[in-house]
């Protein structure tokens, strides 16, 4: 249940609707869902087995199965910080919209009732100074969780919290299904559309939607194995990566639901970028009357809990790995302040995607992405976590091989479901879909434009 409140955050609430909406609806979505199954299913069983068997970080991990592996572990790593830098500022984002909502149950000026959540949005993310506040607040709260011994706390009150959530969002899509001009939004999300392939490109497509599967769920940098080397040997390691992935996608599915019927019926832009989500959902509490504002500090509410326990997971990453690598060179481990200082540097990194303000900084891009904010994203998700992936499926395809997989799965009696598609994805489909999904994060990232791959 804390691997699931790990992977439900705000890649699913956040990230998958305004993905899906830069690209092109429908082929998204299956694109997605293929991808889901043919690799994430493989990549997460792979990431539960290492762990638990290691029982150990993602730096120790590789390190102890392949000295020459070490380096996928300091990807992890890396790619934490990455994550961090833009996620601590969404859960800003988060907590900055759940406090404006509730204001606005008061009536308080400082709200945003009446005004246009368009404009609002515009006001606060251009604000570095505001932005940054809510960053750090959202940093300090993870460290905070984290330091004071009460992550199982946040863990176990997330287990009450997801369905919680679950339940806001049906009443949500009851809401924007609903509204006048909803049901383009339900076209662009399940009618086929072949002319999107053409007009972006099938590879576009295919890379985007391959690394929001990394990053909604969870896999590749670690974050999973970290969890897995706390999981009991009773535990049926298959049955637990077809229940993480099932609960993510749903969830990622159902916000989708809500999103793009209420960008259609509000006349938004699906392609609008990072801030659809936050934009799209302020005009739906704003349909829902005078209860509006109390349910969207409810839902944001529990939005931040589903933040921070990704954001703690991310953490996790980091800071196991960094105490690990002081225990092996004979330090103590002194976790308190090892937290403190990774924590500051998150918090620096995440001051600095705030203060680009979604681009509108004058900051120097690196690459073609407009904000440090797709930046950092691409790094993490389009970049390191699937090559992470894709060692680790190497790894464990080829050099360690079945019999190392079916010892830890069939611990305590339980039986090894799926071996061969398992070992099929493992060997072939994984790595050569990951090398097509790095091709394309190359593509956007340098804007190379391989032009003949549009046609396909
Ligand atoms: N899967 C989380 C989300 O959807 C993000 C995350 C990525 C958490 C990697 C931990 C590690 O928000």
């Amino acid at each position: 249940m804390a691997a699931v409140g790990s992977a439900v955050g705000l890649g699913n609430i956040w990230g998958f609707p305004y993905k899906m909406g830069s690209n092109g609806g429908f082929n998204f979505l299956v694109v997605y869902l293929v991808l889901a199954v043919f690799i994430g299913f493989a990549i997460l069983l792979g990431e539960l087995v290492i762990g638990r068997y290691t029982g150990k970080g993602v730096v120790l991990s590789y390190n102890m199965l392949a000295k020459k592996y070490t380096f996928v572990g300091w990807m992890g790593f890396l790619s934490g910080f990455c994550l961090l830098a833009f996620y601590t500022m969404l859960g800003g984002y988060c907590i900055r919209y759940m406090t404006a909502n509730f204001m606005d149950i008061f009536g308080s000026k400082y709200g945003v009732a009446g005004r246009n959540p368009g404009d609002f949005f515009a006001g606060f993310f251009s604000d570095p100074v505001a932005s940054s506040i809510f960053t750090v607040i959202f940093m300090l709260l993870t460290l905070l969780i984290v330091m004071g011994g009460i992550r199982g706390g946040i863990e176990r009150f997330s287990v009450v919290a997801m369905p919680v959530l679950v339940v806001l969002i049906l009443v949500l899509i009851v809401k924007a299904l609903t509204l006048p001009g909803a049901f383009a939004g339900l076209e662009f999300m399940f009618k086929p559309r072949m002319d999107a392939f053409r007009d972006m490109g099938w590879i576009k497509v295919f890379s985007a939607a391959g690394g929001q599967m990394f990053f909604s769920i969870s896999i590749g940098m670690g974050a999973m194995m970290t969890y897995s080397s706390y999981l009991n040997k009773k535990e049926d390691l298959i049955k637990n990566s077809v229940f993480i992935i099932i609960f993510d996608t749903v969830v990622a599915i159902m916000m989708g639901l809500i999103v793009m019927p209420a960008v259609f019926a509000f006349g938004m832009e699906p392609g609008g970028g990072p801030g659809l989500l936050f934009v799209s959902l302020q005009h739906v509490f704003q349909s829902m009357g005078t209860f509006g504002a109390f349910f969207g500090f409810l839902f944001y509410f529990f939005v931040v809990v589903a933040a921070v326990s990704s954001s703690i997971a991310m953490f996790e990453v980091v800071t196991t790995s960094a105490i690990n690598m002081r225990e092996v060179k004979g330090k103590a481990p002194n976790r308190k302040a090892t937290a403190v200082k990774l924590a500051l540097v998150a918090a620096v990194l995440g001051i600095f995607v705030s203060a680009d303000g979604l681009g509108t900084s004058k900051f120097p891009h690196l690459f073609a992405q407009p904000t440090w904010l797709e930046t950092f994203d691409l790094l993490a998700e389009g970049i390191m976590m699937p090559l992470g992936a894709l060692f680790m499926s190497l790894l464990l395809g080829w050099k360690l091989g079945p019999e190392f997989l079916r010892d830890e799965i069939t611990e305590n009696g339980n039986v090894w479901r799926f071996e061969k598609f398992t070992m099929i994805c493992l060997r072939v489909l994984a790595p050569a879909g990951i090398i097509f999904i790095l091709f394309g994060q190359m593509d956007g990232f340098f804007n190379l434009n391989f032009g003949p791959f549009k046609f396909f």
